[in-house]
């Protein structure tokens, strides 16, 4: 690759631009999931609420929809819920300390100035992305981004990017990368994907995901007057092999009030543990617990707002061939904003920000349903895009089901399920498409109510996205790719006794300001 960085960014923006204008009537796209206009996207990066726009950056591969150079895609919302693209905010500069990709990071204000911390990666051993790739889009990717891939550590460093309160024009900082080594005397398995704060001594910590050989993934914790000289104070806490893994993507650390929160990606599903945060170390109450129950949820990350909520966001992969989403020209999204707190329990809380409801665009039911014993209802509503909420009250039901992306012949449909004989919450996508190629597996959680509790659920259907809120502390994020154009219907059911609904559901609108 040739010429000036103002030409790098053009040119990835140029391709994005040429993709998308080919993908918008794709019937699997989400429309109110953020994501790239075209081509690939994981993890979210530096979420971040400032002078009257939330921003959310992500890991954007540009060229492809696939992983390679990836730089920091952009887009900005000033409620919560509808958002508009910006311009790439940062690509790799080939040759140079980033020159295979700017990795997961973090935004924070800092004297007022937004100050963006990401992994730069120097170069990347081991697996060749051009073995990788299909010529067909091979070509697509500007030669100079030919790397191969997975990581000699001294490959990672810690680079700093600066930008007026637009966060439209991101410079790369001269002196970086500002963290350019492991700590001194660890033998260390990756290091990257900066998380910060700031306590009350008026300094940013930061935490570093990674693994120290032998023992376990780690959290790095670091300290800096001012996010250029770093000091490395010591491990906020490293866990067992045998439950987190050898080596943390992504930590986040949220201060929740009575507790911490400490999340990590650990190449598996995402975990946390609630504990307490004292002298530079975290001491959890117990083993780590799952934070996502669907099949598709990684890397997420999370904001303080200036409300003091914290709100978080996840990747949502594909569950289907690569080939398929290779061919769609764009993959993956992440999750709506999900609110994080303790209940009164001092359980984990996880909702949907209440933001997501000024994307109802009609009300299409709102009714009680009553179902006899064994008895189903097909409703009078169907679409694509829904919000639905349910309350149920169980009357001597042993299982409840709602479909939905039911075709009129019964023969293509998802079912969630709630068994209150054994308290299991159980997403089945046996018939939901006669692909081959797609993920068909359960996914299946716990949910214990309390003696009078209500099963509440609220299920956001997407297109291919589907995410699913139970009782303010369950959730599950996964996919499903109808094929029949005519599985758009819901028909709820009771079996083993009868219940009673409370059921609304809404049509959702777009999030993007040119479809909303
Ligand atoms: C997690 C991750 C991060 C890394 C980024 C690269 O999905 O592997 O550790 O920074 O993705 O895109």
């Amino acid at each position: 690759m040739s010429g000036s960085y103002a030409q790098i960014l053009a040119q990835a923006n140029e391709a994005v631009a040429e993709r998308a204008a080919t993908i918008a009537n794709d019937r699997q796209r989400p429309i109110y999931h953020l994501m790239t206009a075209s081509n690939w996207i994981n993890d979210p990066n530096g979420p971040v609420y400032h002078a009257g726009y939330w921003h959310m950056f992500f890991q954007h591969n540009p060229y492809i929809a696939d992983f390679g150079p990836m730089g920091w895609g952009h887009a900005r919302s000033p409620d919560l819920a509808h958002w508009e693209h910006c311009p790439i905010a940062i690509m790799p500069s080939p040759g140079s300390y980033d020159g295979a990709g700017c990795w997961s990071g973090s935004v924070v204000i800092h004297e007022g100035r937004p100050t963006m911390l990401y992994s730069g990666v120097a170069d990347l051993t081991l697996w060749s992305i051009e073995d990788d790739i299909p010529p067909s889009d091979r070509q697509r990717i500007p030669q100079g981004y030919y790397h191969e891939f997975l990581l000699e550590i001294d490959q990672e460093t810690q680079c700093l990017a600066t930008s007026d309160d637009k966060m439209l024009n991101w410079e790369k900082h001269p002196a970086n990368p500002v963290i350019p080594a492991i700590p001194e005397g660890l033998d260390l398995i990756g290091f990257r994907d900066p998380f910060l704060w700031k306590e009350a001594d008026g300094r940013w910590y930061m935490l570093l995901g990674s693994g120290i050989k032998g023992r376990g993934g780690v959290a790095l914790l670091y300290r800096s007057p001012d996010l250029m000289e770093w000091e490395y104070l010591n491990p906020l806490y490293i866990g067992q092999p045998s439950e987190s893994g050898i080596n943390w993507e992504c930590p986040n650390f949220l201060d929740l009030g009575t507790k911490h929160m400490l999340v990590v990606s650990p190449h598996g599903r995402p975990v946390y543990w609630l504990g307490d945060y004292a002298e530079h170390r975290f001491k959890p109450d117990g083993s780590p617990r799952r934070l996502d129950w669907g099949d598709v949820f990684y890397a997420p990350n999370s904001l303080r707002d200036p409300a003091g909520r914290w709100l978080m966001w996840g990747w949502m992969r594909e569950a289907r061939s690569r080939d398929q989403y290779a061919a769609a020209g764009w993959a993956s999204c992440l999750t709506i904003p999900r609110e994080i707190s303790l209940d009164a329990a001092g359980r984990l809380s996880v909702k949907p920000a209440a933001e997501m409801s000024q994307l109802r665009t009609a009300t299409l039911f709102d009714e009680f349903v009553g179902l006899g014993a064994d008895e189903g209802k097909t409703l009078d509503v169907t679409g694509a895009c829904l919000e639905i909420g349910l309350n149920v009250k169980r009357h001597d039901c042993k299982e409840f089901g709602i479909q939905f992306r039911r075709s009129p012949d019964g023969s293509q449909f998802t079912e969630l399920t709630y068994n209150f004989a054994n308290s299991s919450l159980r997403l089945d996508r046996e018939r939901s498409s006669t692909t081959a190629e797609v993920t068909r597996d359960d996914c299946k959680c716990e949910l214990l109510l309390g003696p009078d509790e209500t099963l509440r659920l609220s299920i956001y259907l997407d297109n291919s996205a589907l995410e699913v809120y139970a009782n303010d502390r369950v959730s599950m994020a996964s996919r499903i790719y109808p094929d029949q154009a005519d599985a758009l219907g819901i028909r709820l059911r009771a079996s083993g006794g009868g219940a009673n609904v409370g059921t609304a559901i809404w049509q959702m609108g777009g999030i993007w300001a040119d479809k909303a």
